[in-house]
């Protein structure tokens, strides 16, 4: 039997897998940058601590890190943790992918994480107890430490939008992999917002500031450093354009929401007047307001942002050779990987899926909707919600009342060759393109209930041993078996 690497589907009913994963991503996000940028504002206010022989910066370092310690710290990790759970089962081979060419790249993130988190502690509980001197070395070993795992997962999250040099294809190796004019771009942008989400979530710590005059002085700064980080981030987002894959464009301009450019412009314009507010009057920064545009700021700020950086990638979720369905759709010799296409093409999907029931490998009359329903789960399942919630739910994209007919002409047209340029090939047998087509029209017509109402009458058959007993028999022209019969659109046809 040929086999290719799928694994089972995981299978999120009510936004979907990748949803899922969007949200626990987003949030780390924001701890991981917020973290890092603060480590670099730590390692400044203590080296001016130590100059200026002030330990006011010292105080404020100590409340910031504890609320650090506290907040992005503990969520920092368990989010972490969670884009480990949470992509393993979404995307198994995509995060194969990674590990087989970073993993040492992530063993060396992981050494440097430990030092952050064992700096934080020392940086704030240290406060007072050593000289300012060496409060100040520690704080620089801290900031540069949370620098490098930052432009680490950096250089692995632009592998993820396209290896770094095109060369890697044929050479392989983790250094082409990893280093690339996006790399470098995408580090430099990070960089940038990280350090207005650190002026953002800084503002909750001033709020708390008694004395006034250190306060507005406090203010000030992080106002500034806001405002300038955030319209270098901004440039650099326009510079960051230009180092994606031409389709990934096409992808943007044609598929991201009409509301996605203005509500950047509007969530930059209120980041840029709330950090002009809290400058001229400090006095308005108090924690409740500040705690709030913290979270206003950086979720408004966060979900478009990794949402375009996922729909970008489309059809492929690593490395330009694994698709989001988990099939590897191009040769990478240099890492001596091999497209699944050709096997598909050749045994199809049912039979090519290692996780396929028994009962589904082959299409009949009593398993027709459940093997669609399988083929839909594996191959459209992580980009599309097969119910009315979640991700780009699939009824949304044909017409209503559509035909067997025409559904099939559509697969057979446009998603088996690949012919849309932000989905995979996904290659079928003709049996698979009518039970997929037969699922997707009942799912058009009535939903998830109506599918799984047929599925479950297809069972009850097969265990009465009505049909199991007979051979498969071969598909009527023309006619689509049980949703003929459940619809009988037989006549629409025509
Ligand atoms: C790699 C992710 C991905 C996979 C896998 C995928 N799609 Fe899509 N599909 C998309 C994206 C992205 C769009 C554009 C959606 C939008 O603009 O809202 C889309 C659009 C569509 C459309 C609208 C047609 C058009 O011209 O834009 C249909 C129909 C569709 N998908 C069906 C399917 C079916 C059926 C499957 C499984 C056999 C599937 N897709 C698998 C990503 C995917």
């Amino acid at each position: 039997m040929e086999l290719i690497s799928l694994f089972p589907t995981w299978f999120e009913p009510m936004v979907g897998s990748g949803w899922v994963v969007g949200f626990i991503a987003t949030f780390h996000v924001l701890a991981s940058h917020t973290s890092v940028g603060a480590a670099l504002l730590f390692a400044y206010l203590s080296w001016r601590a130590y100059k200026e022989d002030n330990n006011d910066y010292l105080d404020f370092v100590k409340k910031f890190g504890l609320f650090l310690l506290v907040f992005t710290y503990v969520a920092g990790s368990l989010t972490g943790v969670g884009i480990w759970y949470s992509t393993t089962v979404a995307s198994p081979n995509g995060i194969g992918a990674l590990i087989h060419s970073f993993v040492w790249k992530w063993a060396t993130e992981w050494v440097f994480f430990v030092i952050e988190v064992v700096g934080i502690y020392m940086i704030v509980y240290l406060v007072g107890k050593v000289d300012k001197k060496t409060h100040m070395k520690i704080s620089v070993i801290f900031g540069m430490a949370s620098l490098a795992t930052m432009v680490i997962i950096v250089g692995i999250l632009s592998f993820m939008m396209v290896p770094g040099k095109e060369a890697w294809f044929e050479q392989g190796g983790y250094l082409l992999g990893f280093y690339g004019d996006n790399t470098f771009i995408q580090m430099a942008m990070r960089m940038a917002f990280m350090m207005t989400m650190t002026a953002v979530v800084g503002g909750i710590v001033v709020a708390t500031i008694k004395d006034a005059a250190f306060k507005k002085e406090m203010a000030r700064k992080l106002g500034w450093l806001g405002i300038i980080a955030t319209l270098i981030g901004a440039a650099l987002f326009q510079l960051y354009l230009h180092t994606v894959p031409s389709y990934a464009l096409l992808v943007m301009e044609n598929r991201l929401p009409d509301y996605f450019y203005p509500s950047i412009m509007i969530v930059l314009a209120i980041t840029l007047a709330y950090f002009i507010m809290t400058m001229i009057q400090p006095r308005t920064l108090i924690s409740g307001v500040a705690g709030f545009m913290a979270i206003v700021i950086l979720v408004a700020g966060l979900w478009p942002e990794e949402t375009a950086r996922e729909s970008m990638r489309k059809p492929w979720v690593a490395g330009q050779y694994v698709y989001s369905n988990q099939v590897i759709g191009r040769d990478v010799p240099g890492m001596d990987i091999q497209s699944q296409l050709p096997i598909i093409e050749k045994v199809g999907i049912l039979q090519a899926h290692p996780f396929t029931p028994e009962h589904l490998r082959e299409v009949n009359d009593s398993n027709r909707i459940q093997a669609g329903e399988f083929i839909t789960m594996t191959y459209c399942s992580n980009c599309h919600s097969v119910s009315d919630s979640g991700i780009r739910p699939l009824h949304r994209y044909f017409p209503e009342g559509v035909t067997q007919e025409v559904m099939e002409r559509y697969i057979r047209g446009a998603i088996v060759p690949g012919t849309i340029a932000y989905m995979p090939k996904m290659p079928m047998l003709e049996s698979e393109i009518q039970a997929i087509s037969a699922y997707l029209v009942m799912n058009n017509d009535g939903g998830l209930a109506a599918n799984q109402a047929a599925i479950a009458k297809e069972v009850a058959q097969r265990e009465a041993g009505k049909l199991a007993q007979q051979p498969a028999q071969p598909y009527p022209k023309g006619t689509t078996g049980l949703v003929v019969s459940m619809k009988s659109s037989a006549e629409e046809n025509k």
